[in-house]
């Protein structure tokens, strides 16, 4: 249903998770590389349980293969915290790609200033930052709420 990018994730569990949660809504997992484990690793595996292996999931060597193999009105929403543009305000559509930083550093600079019209936040009190998987979910399932709105 959407399309879940995980920009050079660094935890195997994390992804394992957002595997789950695809599966869950149907939705495709793309993972930029590079990728801070192998997609052999028996954490990626063990957090994705048996269903990772039915995971609809496609690797880019960086995030413009990705954007380059996909048609021209694709729509791409950055996730940030350092946006001000609360992810609910926005009307997703079916296809949208969700993209999402990796655990220690967030998605590049230069990629959040060139795109500053397409991030978007949850907003937060009193942390700096949300674990990834807790992101994705947040924000995946708002998209699908919408849909049965
Ligand atoms: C652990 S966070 C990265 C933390 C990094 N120090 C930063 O400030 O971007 C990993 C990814 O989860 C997503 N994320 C976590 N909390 C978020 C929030 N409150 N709003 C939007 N995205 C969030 C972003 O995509 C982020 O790149």
């Amino acid at each position: 249903m959407f399309n879940v990018v995980l920009v050079e994730p660094e935890i195997p569990p994390n992804t394992g998770n957002i595997g789950r949660l695809c599966l869950a809504t149907r939705s495709t997992l793309h993972l930029v590389k590079p990728l801070g484990f192998s997609l052999e690793d028996r954490e990626l595996r063990r957090a994705g349980l048996d269903y990772w292996k039915e995971v609809p999931v496609q690797l880019w060597d960086s995030l413009d293969a990705l954007r380059n193999a996909q048609l021209a009105g694709a729509r791409y929403f950055l996730l940030t915290t350092k946006s001000k543009r609360p992810y609910y305000e926005v009307t997703f559509q079916k296809d949208d790609f969700l993209v999402f930083g990796r655990e220690t550093k967030g998605l590049p600079h230069n990629l959040l200033t060139a795109n500053a019209r397409n991030c978007i936040t949850i907003p937060m009190l009193g942390t700096r930052s949300l674990n990834l998987a807790t992101a994705v979910a947040i924000v995946l399932f708002e998209a699908v709420r919408q849909q049965h709105t």
